[in-house]
Formats: C-alpha cells, structure tokens, sequence
C-alpha cells in the first residue's frame, strides 16, 4: 500500500458523524442541517435541458483537453466577468471539479525529491489541500486566518526558511469558511514571494459568483493582470460551476492561467484519466455562456443571509461575510470555547446541525484558528435557514440564562 495514505486525517463530516453518534435529536423539531457546504438552490433547466439534448455524446471518447467550443466559452466567461482576454488552446483546461482539480495540481507541481517540500495553506482551510499535499509526498505549513482582518490570511506569520521550501501555496478567495475576498495589496505580496521563492499559487476561487459586496470579488488572474503580469507566471486560478450554478453533481469546472502549468497539467491529466464527458461538456457550455441564472442564485443567497445575519448577530458575534455561503462564528462565552460541545448540544435540544470549526483547520504554531468557532451553511431554502437560525438564537439565549 502507498505509505502516505496513512498521513491522511479523516475528513471533517466523518469527525462530525462520530461527534454526533450518541446524540439524540429533539424529536420536537425536524431535523435542519447547516453542515455541509452542498449547493441546494434548483439546478437550472437550460442545464438539464442542454444535458438531455446531449446524450449522443456518451457513444465518444472524450479529449482531455476538451472540445474547442467548451474551451472558448470559458474564455469567454472570464473575459466578461475579468476582462481578461485568454489563450482557450493553452490557458485553458476543463476539470471534473475544482477539487479533483487542486488535487491533481498538486501531483503535478510539487517534485517530492526535494528536502522538505512544503505546502502552505491558509488555515482553517478546505480539506484537500492536505490531502493533495501529503499525498504528492510534501508536507504542509498553516497560516492562520486573522479574526481582526476579517479573516485575512497572516501570511507574514510564514518564515522565511518555510517559504524557501515551498512548491506550491493554496489560497482560497473569497474563503471557506471565512467568506473573506484577497484585495490586490494581498495578492502583490504572494506574487513577490512568488518571484522570490519560486513557489505555484493555486488559487481556489469557486465562491467567487456568491458575494455581497457591491463589487464582485477580485480574481487571482485579474490581480495579476492589473500588476503587470500577463502571462500570469505561476499562477493557476480554478474556477466551477457547482455553486455558480447549482449543479454540485455535475462536476465541472476549469482551471486558467499560466501556460507553462497548463501544459504539464494536461499531460498529468491524459494519464490519470480525466476527461470531461461530451454530455457534461455541452451543459458546461450552457451553463458559463449564462448569466442570467447566476444573478437571480445571488439573489437569493444576499436575500437569505440578509434575513439570517442579524438574528445570529444578535447572540453571537457572526458578520455578513465578504462572500461564499458560510456564515463562520464565534461561540458564546458559555460555551467556553468548545465548539463541538456547541454542536452536539444543539442538535441534542433543537436538531439543527452546524460544524465545529475546528474540524476545519489544523492546530499549528500551539493553537487552532478554527477552535471556539462554527461553520453554517445557509443552503437549504429561506425559510428552513431562517428556522434554523430562530432555533440557534433560542438555545444560545437557553444555555445563557442557566448557571
Ligand atoms: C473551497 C472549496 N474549493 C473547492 C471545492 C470543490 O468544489 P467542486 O469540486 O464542486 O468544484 C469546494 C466544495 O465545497 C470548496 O468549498
């Protein structure tokens, strides 16, 4: 067996299964989960529709690459939302995912030969960046996301001798869990360590069409083409349609950016067999040539946390993030910084589940930047959010009052 599979942590929901095992729900309530973060708004119909009318292509092998018009209609996609005008033939790949993809990068990237490669990931963080981590055979380093800066990542907190080591670095913008968007000062300073270091940065921007801020968020690859670097070295932005458009089971997403990483990455690809499926590539053709659905899914998110925000901001400190579908707040004094205490408390007295928060990160440098907090996901519709969110205002005010 490939040694390296045993450095692997059990995934945060697996942590929460055993957390939750010998709780039982108030039967008084139906259950509510805010646990996972799965899209739930409906998937639009031209999606379905344009799968439907695409079923011959199941009789073909698929290019790994990509046909030429799926590739052209992401480029387009990111030269309406970004103004970037990109090369679809060598700056352009289709993934199944952006996970599958930040996985494979990292098997791609990183040359395990090297003393101590390492890979440097914000902290709390989403889960496969470790995993791609170990699994390539680097190790990684954690930087804590700071509560002051709304959530923005202390990247000065990474030593020097950490940065000399590092192959790739992972940023996540606009955040899981925090929702917090890069500013163009933030992405200046990774690009000059990247010159400096030699270091990839993957940047994770799959939230980045869910934002409540009247200006959409900045893109890696924009910041790079607003401080005069067209060719984006060493940079890869990945991109996907599961929570744009509503459609986590399709499994589709690209990634954009420096030809010179492309290349390798499709080669990576052919062998590991990761071809999109002709039928997934032309409802992905629907889907980013599209706008439409994706501001009125905007709209429903800004509506549903414009409602849920200030119930929970009322007995806990919880702001209306950046960006994303999270909310990420801190527990009540009571609680005594116990975020899994919080957890299965609630779910023992009002049946609504939330993930502790430090499931989502790693204990480093002496403390977990996740502990004392929890992660909701407002994906479920309005009203049961909502629901939740008056059943969480309840328990917090119930556990309060008692001694
Ligand atoms: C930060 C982040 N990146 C990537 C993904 C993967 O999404 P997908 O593979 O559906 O594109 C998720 C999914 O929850 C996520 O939260």
């Amino acid at each position: 067996m490939n040694p390296l599979l045993k450095r692997l942590q059990p995934y945060p929901f697996e942590r929460l299964r055993q957390l939750h095992a010998d709780v039982t729900p108030n039967p008084a309530y139906r259950p509510i989960s805010l646990g996972i973060g799965e899209p739930k708004h409906a998937t639009p119909d031209l999606i379905k529709t344009a799968l439907r009318d695409s079923l011959a292509g199941l009789a073909a092998y698929p290019a790994t690459a990509g046909e030429p018009k799926l590739r052209q209609a992401m480029a387009d996609w990111m030269q309406h939302r970004y103004a970037l005008a990109l090369d679809p033939a060598t700056q352009i790949l289709p993934v199944n995912g952006s996970r599958e993809a930040l996985f494979a990068l990292a098997q791609t990237v990183i040359d395990p030969t090297q003393p101590e490669a390492t890979v440097v990931c914000p902290n709390p963080f989403y889960q496969i960046y470790e995993g791609a981590a170990l699994l390539a055979g680097a190790q990684t380093w954690f930087a804590p996301s700071d509560p002051a800066r709304n959530f923005a990542v202390n990247w000065d907190s990474v030593p020097d001798a950490v940065w000399a080591r590092t192959q790739l670095l992972f940023v996540c913008s606009p955040g899981n869990p925090t929702g917090a968007v890069m500013g163009l000062d933030e992405w200046k300073l990774l690009f000059e360590l990247s010159d400096k270091y030699g270091f990839v940065i993957a940047s994770d921007e799959c939230y980045s069409e869910i934002y409540f801020r009247d200006e959409p968020p900045l893109g890696g690859l924009q910041a790079a083409a607003r401080l005069g670097r067209p060719d984006f070295k060493n940079l890869i932005a990945l991109t996907s349609l599961s929570k744009r458009s509503n459609v986590p089971g399709l499994r589709s997403g690209f990634v954009a950016g420096d030809a010179a990483l492309i290349k390798p990455f499709l080669l990576y690809r052919t062998y590991h067999g990761s071809a999109m499926s002709p039928v997934v590539q032309s409802a992905s053709i629907a889907a980013w040539n599209d706008e439409q659905h994706v501001v009125e899914n905007r709209a429903m998110y800004r509506e549903k946390f414009a409602k849920v925000t200030p119930m929970l901001s009322a007995v806990m400190d919880v702001a209306l993030p950046d960006a994303g579908f999270y909310l990420w707040a801190q527990i009540p004094e009571q609680f005594k910084g116990s975020d899994t205490a919080f957890s299965r408390e609630l779910l023992g007295f009002y049946n609504v589940v939330v993930l502790p928060g430090s499931y989502l990160a790693r204990e480093a440098q002496g403390r977990n930047p996740g502990a004392g907090r929890i992660r909701m996901a407002l994906v479920a519709p309005t009203a049961e959010c909502v629901e939740a969110a008056d059943r969480i205002v309840q328990f917090i005010q119930s556990t309060a009052k008692s001694p």
